[in-house]
């Protein structure tokens, strides 16, 4: 074991020094997986294995994608969910793309200051904790319609390995029975101590979880389609933890639910054509103003995590997010210039007064004090077919665990996305991201997400899916996966594993991972006024690269229990 260790250590310290192109911080790297007739990379190998094994019996990158989104709600409870929401880009192999947007929306019953007291202040934890955090779920209504749209293979059989890992079990990963024991003590506040998930911290590596209750819910799906979720037992088991605690989702604002067919945000860098989500999240638009606000650089001549390219990344990042919170918000609710924050002259402007030496102070791009607070968790995942079809879906219950209340009947923990509004203008949520009336809280809006599931086209093929969770570190999270693949010439693994860095307007600083950039460039950075904080990981990339022959190359994040499958 000892020797192992040496062996481990030898090996990182080595990719470190040796080629910083390659820099990471992680001691479990993965290698790139690649096939020729399908690729899934998702946040659990038991939900990569589900999605593979569609594509076995046929089925197409969306069938399989059905089939991941509702195996991950039952081996991966953190994110992966049924009463959550969330976002899907597609690309079918004949060149058509498009988005579906199932993000859940604020109950009718919400209103402007729901979360603030008398005094007009944020009452702490309120829209993040229990279940006046939780919006109205779209997750099921999802699925439904991406298979009814795009699928082949019955729904019926798509959801049926779900049903199957809930009812016989699966076993515990470390990194799940880890975050388990993390969140006992607010399974406790949000439940009573008979709730299955509470066990007081004793959940073990290889222990077995069955979940009946959950399987239950599932073949109510799977007889009565979104009837079986949005009404009858299911719906009456949410309203019942709803009613009991004070929430205001009524049956009606069940039976309103609809997911949506959006036209994706699109968009050149260079010679690549991005497909993304418009909004209700602000991840495509930003992602495309970061990717056209690049091309002024040689950023691969100032090398990977040089302290060059990341200072330029950074002012790009802040002017970015700084847009993001005064412009963008749920689209059918508030007019967002769309447009204008893709102009090229707008852009050209937007970034002419960064310096190369020297940092921008974010409150002189506009003022705001906040804080970020860790532990954020949402789930992406990319899925090529045999025929290069492609979809990436980032899917969340907002935090790990969302509410953190589990509806015991069902089976199932309820969302905590009410927090991904704007509580009050300029008072900052759980991912320290501020936000202006573009984001305050209406009935039936959409909360701005951060979620950017992409697709990039080169020469008119398919050529990457990628996407990722991590809250307001998804889009630079994303960008920089993107670059490294198109500038510093990295394979999709060596992309998906490379130290992140994230700057985010406010606060004005630069998170970077820890051990992950080398002390002259953090003492460079610093120099050009640039405040650094580490933090343990930012992004976690499930993302597929076509090679030039129509190889699928896979990679999945080295940071998590992430897994890339082929099918050969
Ligand atoms: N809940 C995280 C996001 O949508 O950005």
């Amino acid at each position: 074991m000892k020797k192992l260790r040496f062996l481990i250590l030898i090996l990182f310290v080595v990719s470190c020094t040796s080629n910083q192109k390659k820099q990471t911080n992680q001691l479990n790297i993965k290698q790139a997986v690649e096939a020729k007739k399908g690729m899934v990379a998702t946040a659990h190998p038991l939900a990569s294995k589900v999605g593979t094994q569609i594509l076995e019996q046929g089925g197409n990158a969306f069938d399989a994608a059905v089939g991941v989104q509702f195996a991950l709600a039952v081996v991966y409870p953190r994110a992966g969910n049924i009463a959550g929401g969330g976002f899907a880009v597609y690309r079918k192999a004949n060149g058509e793309s498009g988005t579906l947007d199932f993000r859940e929306k604020a109950p009718l019953a919400a209103t402007y200051d729901m979360y603030l007291d008398e005094d007009q202040n944020v009452i702490p934890k309120l829209s993040s904790f229990g279940v006046l955090s939780t919006g109205v779920p779209g997750s099921v209504d999802g699925m439904i319609e991406l298979h009814k749209k795009l699928g082949s293979l019955p729904f019926e059989e798509l959801i049926q390995p779900a049903i199957d890992l809930a009812e016989n079990g699966f076993v515990l990963t470390e990194n799940e029975a880890k975050k388990l024991n993390d969140y006992q003590k607010d399974f406790l506040k949000a439940n009573d101590s008979s709730t299955y998930f509470f066990n007081g911290g004793k959940w073990q590596t290889g222990e077995k979880i069955i979940l009946p209750e959950l399987a239950q819910t599932l073949k109510l799906i799977q007889d009565q389609g979104r009837e079986g979720f949005y009404e009858g037992k299911t719906a009456k088991s949410m309203l019942a933890e709803v009613n009991a605690n004070n929430g205001i989702i009524t049956q009606a604002d069940f039976d309103a639910y609809q997911s949506v067919w959006r036209k994706p945000v699109e968009g050149k860098y260079k010679e690549y054509n991005v497909i993304s989500m418009p909004p209700p999240s602000s991840g495509g638009i930003a992602l495309l103003q970061l990717l056209k606000g690049s091309e002024a650089y040689d950023l691969a001549a100032f090398g990977h995590n040089s302290a060059k390219s990341i200072h330029i990344m950074t002012e790009l990042e802040r002017r970015v997010y700084a847009d993001r919170a005064t412009y963008l918000g749920d689209s059918d609710f508030f007019d967002v210039p769309m447009d204008m924050l893709l102009d090229d002259d707008y852009l050209e402007n937007r970034f002419s007064d960064i310096q190369m030496d020297k940092k921008t102070d974010s409150k002189d791009i506009k003022s705001g004090e906040v804080e970020i607070i860790e532990s954020i968790e949402t789930t992406h995942f990319s899925i090529v077919d045999k025929d290069q079809n492609a979809i990436g879906i980032t899917t969340t219950l907002n935090g790990n665990f969302g509410s953190k209340v589990f509806v015991e009947k069902a089976g199932f923990f309820l969302n905590n996305e009410m927090d991904d509004f704007s509580a009050k203008p300029g008072v900052p949520n759980q991912f320290g991201l501020v936000g202006a009336e573009a984001n305050a809280i209406a009935p039936e809006k959409r909360m701005l997400s951060s979620m950017t599931p992409t697709i990039l086209e080169k020469d008119g093929k398919l050529f990457m899916v990628v996407g990722s969770p991590g809250g307001a570190t998804i889009i630079t999270a994303v960008y920089q996966t993107i670059l490294n693949v198109v500038e510093f010439d990295m394979n999709m693994q060596e992309a998906v594993n490379a130290t992140k860095t994230h700057s985010q307007w406010m606060p004005d600083i630069i998170l970077y991972e820890k051990n992950g950039l080398d002390s002259l460039v953090l003492n460079q950075l610093q120099g050009m006024g640039h405040k650094m904080e580490s933090r343990s990981a930012i992004g976690k990339m499930d993302a597929v690269l076509v090679l030039p022959d129509g190889t699928l190359q896979g990679g999945a994040d080295s940071r998590g229990d992430d897994t890339a499958v082929g099918v050969n």
